[in-house]
C-alpha cells in the first residue's frame, strides 16, 4: 500500500494501473477510519482490482468551525487499517493540493439537498458535492462507495452523478455498520465520554423500537415515539426526525405513499452531534 499526498503522483500511478486494463474503486472518507470505513474498502477491494482511499477532512463542508477544528485526525492508525483490508492506495493530500483556491461552485440538488442535514447544515452539501466531484475527476474510478450511514449523502451523490454524467461511475451504497449494541458507527464517537456513550444507545434503540411500533401506528404516531422516547433520554437532544420516502426525501404522512420509507435522525449527545436512520418499508 502506497501513501500519496499529490495529485500528481496519484494520476501518474493510476494511469499505468488503468493502461494494464485495471478497474480503479475508490472509497471518499475524512479519516478517523473504523469498521464503518473498512467494510466500504472491503466490498471495493473484492468489486475492483485497486482501490483508492481517500483520508481528507474536507473543510469547505464543515459549516460549524469547531467541528472542523475538532474532527479527529489519525492518519497512522487509518493506514494500518487500510493495509491491513487490502488499499492500494492511500490519498492524504493537503488542504492547499485540493484548494489552490477558493472553489467557488454552486451545487444544487433542490429538493434533495434542502431538507434534513441540508436544512440544519447550510452549506454542507455543497462542500460534499465540491469535494466528492473534485475526487472523482481526480481518481476517475469505475465505482465508488459511500455509507448508507449517511443516507442523505449517498441519495445527493447519485443524483450529482446521474447529471453530471461521470463516465459510467457507479455508485455502490453500503449498509450501515453498528457497534455489537447498536450504535452506529462514526468517528465522532470517539468525542463522546463515557457517560454520553451510554446515553447515546438510546438514539439506535429508539430506531429500532419504532420499528415495531410502526407495524400497528400511523406515520404521525410513529413521528411521536420517536420524538418521545428521545425527549425522555437522558444527555440527547433531538434536532430532527423525519419520516421520509426514501427516494425523493420527502416527508410522508401515510405509510401507503411509498413502498420504501426511512426514518432519518440527528441528536446532540452533550456536544457531540450524531446522526442515524432506520429503514421501514422497502
Ligand atoms: P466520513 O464521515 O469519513 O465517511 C466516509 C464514508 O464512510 C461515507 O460514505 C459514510 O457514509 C461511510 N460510513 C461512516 N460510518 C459508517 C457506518 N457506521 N457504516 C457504514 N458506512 C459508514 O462521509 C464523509 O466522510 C464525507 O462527507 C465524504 C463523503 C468523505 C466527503 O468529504
Amino acid at each position: 500500500m502506497k501513501l500519496v499526498q499529490t495529485i500528481k503522483e496519484l494520476q501518474s500511478e493510476l494511469d499505468a494501473l488503468r493502461g494494464e486494463g485495471k478497474t480503479i474503486g475508490l472509497v471518499p472518507t475524512m479519516g478517523a477510519l473504523h469498521a464503518g470505513h473498512a467494510s466500504l474498502v472491503k466490498r471495493a477491494v473484492a468489486e475492483n482490482d485497486v482501490v483508492v482511499v481517500s483520508d481528507f477532512v474536507n473543510p469547505t463542508q464543515f459549516n460549524d468551525k469547531n467541528d472542523l477544528v475538532k474532527y479527529p485526525r489519525t492518519l497512522e492508525a487509518d493506514c494500518e487499517l487500510l493495509e491491513k483490508v487490502g488499499a492500494a492506495f492511500v490519498f492524504a493530500p493537503s488542504v492547499e493540493e485540493i484548494y489552490p483556491e477558493p472553489d467557488t461552485r454552486q451545487f444544487s440538488y433542490a429538493p434533495l439537498d434542502t431538507v434534513m442535514e441540508g436544512r440544519f447544515r447550510p452549506g454542507h452539501f455543497n462542500g460534499v458535492c465540491q469535494i466528492v466531484s473534485k475526487l472523482f475527476m481526480i481518481v476517475n474510478p469505475a465505482r465508488a462507495y459511500f455509507g448508507e450511514k449517511d443516507f442523505q449523502q449517498l441519495a445527493i451523490i447519485r443524483e450529482m452523478v446521474r447529471q453530471m454524467g461521470f463516465n459510467g461511475l457507479e455508485i455502490v451504497g453500503c449498509p450501515i455498520v453498528r457497534e455489537e449494541d447498536g450504535l452506529a458507527l462514526s468517528s465522532r464517537n470517539a468525542r463522546l465520554s463515557a457517560v454520553e456513550r451510554k446515553n447515546a444507545l438510546n438514539i439506535s434503540q429508539t430506531l429500532f423500537k419504532s420499528c415495531t411500533f410502526a407495524k400497528s401506528h400511523t406515520v404521525a404516531e410513529t413521528q411521536k415515539f420517536v420524538e418521545d422516547a428521545i425527549a425522555a433520554a437522558p444527555g440527547l437532544r433531538l434536532e430532527y426526525f423525519e419520516l421520509v420516502d426514501g427516494a425523493t426525501l420527502q416527508k410522508i404522512t401515510d405509510w401507503e405513499e411509498t413502498d420504501y420509507a426511512v426514518g432519518c435522525i440527528t441528536v446532540f449527545c452533550g456536544e457531540v452531534r450524531l446522526i442515524d436512520n432506520i429503514k421501514y418499508k422497502g
